[in-house]
């Protein structure tokens, strides 16, 4: 908090100025490459229209339109795909985002996006520029060779093996599936849980028995317990002496046989189990292999690994909300082959042109091909609920100009922020932005956000009487 509240004195260190240096490198070099292969930097409005995106808006009251808000862009992806409309064929922007997202520490309010879009091209063409531009970007900043590979992987494979559709394919640990052995077991609390439909997964801790004692499993347990909810984690040591664990007695030997046998697991290794619903058992192994690299010193930090996932899915059930929601955003394209799963209202079966750059286990960037059918998009807010009036309301101006002819398009947004800070091996975001916010959403030097005069509310018909009740 000293830090952010001094923060001109806090640039002044080597270390804070070296990454001011490193940012302004960066962009530079990300300039120099998109002028270079012929991208117009074109900037998008800051004050504009609240769309429901995904994130909570920031709003900004109009005073020349009593009752009326702008709101902050959360990026600026209406506009870019307009301007693919308006005959622009590759563009991009260096753009302030804005989302009142719960932060974290690779999270801020206010972000900074390489925002891209191109018309005429299909997703293969899109992903090369982009891996051009990465390699170019990684060599001026970290000034390291950068023959790095990209490879893909679909969001289905990334979930089963890794638990997270942003793996760290530093290091191994992957998830096993132990969903058909457990649904005949003795074990009840696996049985009912694939009964209700769940899986059944581990993961190997490897070489741990003698160091990891009940204490350090249960602070592993706990850990899992706060990814979605999930209820426990089982845990089966291998020893010299055979199995040691607290579930063993529910199991046949050839059962347990088989569990070891699928976890590939070895003398002196513990093997960590959940059951669950599969988004449970994914969330809490996928957090509980990340803190086993970490804290076992599997992973190498003097490398890096780029790494594309594709193929999401279209929606995603919101279980607060009790309704489907846009994984991405509702102007993803459908995969063809996935089209008629679609229309047939199959929600969880749709994927879509899309793919994450992720870099060591952060998502650097993401985007997709887009919808450029308006019926299809008509369709797509039709399923995500949305009434034909209230996509008119939202969306409306933005359907209506792709019945002027929309060309095919796609595009892609890095976060520039979160981008440096993987590569400059930084902990935090906020030590790659010069004047960053707190998890509260405040900054320190300035004190903003701050109260404001009655008057100017009055001006901008908003109700004063709160100033004077909160204190
Ligand atoms: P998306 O929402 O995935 O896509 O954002 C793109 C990238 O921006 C970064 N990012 C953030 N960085 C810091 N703080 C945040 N609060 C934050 N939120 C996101 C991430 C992410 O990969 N319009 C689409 C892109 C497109 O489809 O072309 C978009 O914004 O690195």
């Amino acid at each position: 908090n000293i830090r952010l509240k001094y923060r001109y004195l806090d640039l002044r260190r080597n270390h804070m100025a070296r990454n001011l240096k490193m940012r302004h490198k960066m962009i530079m070099s990300i300039r120099n490459y998109m002028d270079e292969k012929g991208f117009l930097d074109v900037d998008t409005p800051i004050l504009t229209k609240s769309t429901p995106e995904g994130a909570r808006d920031f709003l900004v009251p109009s005073r020349t339109n009593p009752g009326d808000f702008y709101a902050l862009p959360q990026s600026p992806q209406l506009f870019k795909q307009l301007l693919m409309i308006s005959g622009v064929e590759k563009y991009f922007q260096i753009a302030k985002c804005f989302r009142d997202e719960d932060l974290r520490a690779d999270r801020q309010p206010e972000f900074t996006q390489l925002d891209i879009e191109m018309s005429f091209i299909e997703q293969k063409d899109i992903m090369n520029e982009i891996e051009g531009l990465a390699k170019r970007v990684f060599k001026n900043v970290t000034e390291e060779s950068a023959e790095y590979d990209f490879p893909r992987m679909p969001y289905a494979e990334a979930m089963e093996r890794f638990g997270s559709d942003k793996p760290d394919t530093r290091f191994g640990v992957e998830l096993k599936d132990l969903t058909d052995i457990m649904a005949t077991c003795g074990f009840k609390g696996f049985q009912s849980a694939v009964e209700a439909g769940g899986v059944v997964k581990a993961v190997v801790a490897p070489g741990v028995a003698e160091q990891f004692s009940r204490k350090i499993l249960t602070e592993y347990e706990d850990y899992a317990k706060t990814y979605f909810g999930a209820k426990g984690m089982a845990w089966i040591k291998i020893t010299e002496e055979g199995v040691n664990s607290p579930i063993a007695k529910f199991f046949t030997e050839e059962e347990m046989a088989a569990i070891i046998s699928r976890t590939e697991a070895k003398v002196g290794d513990v093997i960590m189990i959940v059951a669950d619903r599969a988004k449970v058992v994914y969330g809490a192994l996928g957090a509980v292999r990340l803190k086993l690299g970490k804290e076992l010193g599997l992973i190498d930090n003097d490398e890096f690994k780029f790494l594309w996932i594709v193929d999401f899915p279209m929606f995603e059930y919101d279980e607060e909300e009790q309704r489907y929601k846009a994984q991405h955003h509702p102007f993803t394209s459908i995969k063809e082959e996935d089209m008629q799963l679609f229309l047939d209202g199959e929600m969880d079966a749709v994927r879509t042109n899309s793919y994450d750059l992720v870099l060591n286990g952060s998502e650097i960037g993401g985007g997709s091909i887009r919808i450029f059918n308006p019926e299809i998009q008509s369709k797509v807010f039709e399923k995500l609920g949305l009434s034909k009036e209230e996509a008119q309301d939202k969306f409306g101006f933005f359907v209506d100009a792709f019945k002027y002819g929309a060309p095919p398009h796609g595009g892609l947004a890095f976060g520039i922020d979160r981008w440096l800070m993987v590569m400059l091996k930084e902990q935090s975001i906020r030590d790659v932005i010069p004047f960053p916010k707190t998890n509260k959403g405040q900054c320190l030097m300035t004190e903003a956000p701050s109260k404001v005069d009655d008057k100017q509310l009055e001006e901008l018909y908003l109700d004063s009487t709160y100033n004077s009740e909160i204190v």
